[in-house]
């Protein structure tokens, strides 16, 4: 898919090692320049937690704090899905946790750095580096949090908004069969007007999620 900046075509697919362990995926991801983000960005947050993993959750890209950080929902969203896992009785250490986009988007205004929601085009050209995490993890379920992470692994014309709360069976090109859940992403909770509840709908999907795995 051709990059909204330069107009070439991007995908990460030259820069993933097939085949190889979580360790080697994670250290050739750190020099992965397969679209734009890579220039404006800290560094790539990849995914993490045990290898393999019985649960997958898939976020969006890394916000903020994950760009400074390096590591995966430490920020507002990580902190409020943190809540929501422990209301869910989901252990978080026994959760791998990734995003559908390694590399954090966002625009400048003055000092703060405001998220944006990543491009088709960034979310296609990222998708090697997901379909190799969801085969080395192996896991029973892969949770989508939001329509950016549903959209990468069920396709574009996918809608979180019939689908929630549901598992879904669909194949991966490179992996196969896989379930997939769909919720809605902590942001979203974390904005909601009606906080108390968007957190309960948030944990009562996650609950019914976890009984699937
Ligand atoms: N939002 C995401 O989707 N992922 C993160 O890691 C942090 C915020």
């Amino acid at each position: 898919m051709p990059s909204a900046r330069t107009g070439k075509s991007t995908s990460t697919a030259q820069f993933v090692p097939s085949g190889k362990d979580w360790a080697v995926l994670r250290s050739a991801a750190a020099g992965c320049r397969g679209c734009d983000l890579h220039r404006d960005a800290t560094q790539t947050v990849f995914g993490e937690g045990p290898v393999p993993a019985r649960l997958m959750m898939v976020g969006e890209c890394p916000g903020d704090r994950e760009d400074t950080n390096g590591h995966v929902f430490v920020g507002p969203a990580g902190r409020l899905l943190d809540k929501a896992l422990a209301a869910a009785g989901i252990d978080r250490s026994k959760t791998y946790l990734t995003n559908a986009v390694k590399h954090f988007r966002f625009t400048e205004r003055g000092k703060r750095r405001i998220h944006q929601t990543p491009r088709r085009s960034e979310v296609v050209a990222c998708f090697p580096w997901l379909e190799e995490e969801i085969r080395v993890v192996a896991p029973r379920l892969v949770v989508c949090l939001g329509a950016v992470a549903a959209k990468a692994v069920l396709g574009p014309s996918f809608k979180l908004t019939e689908h929630r709360g549901e598992v879904l069976e669909h194949d991966v090109p490179r992996v196969g069969a896989l379930r997939v859940g769909v919720t809605v992403h902590p942001s979203a909770v974390v904005r909601a007007e009606d906080f108390t509840g968007a957190f309960d709908a948030f944990v009562a999907d996650l609950k019914a999620l976890k009984k699937t795995r």
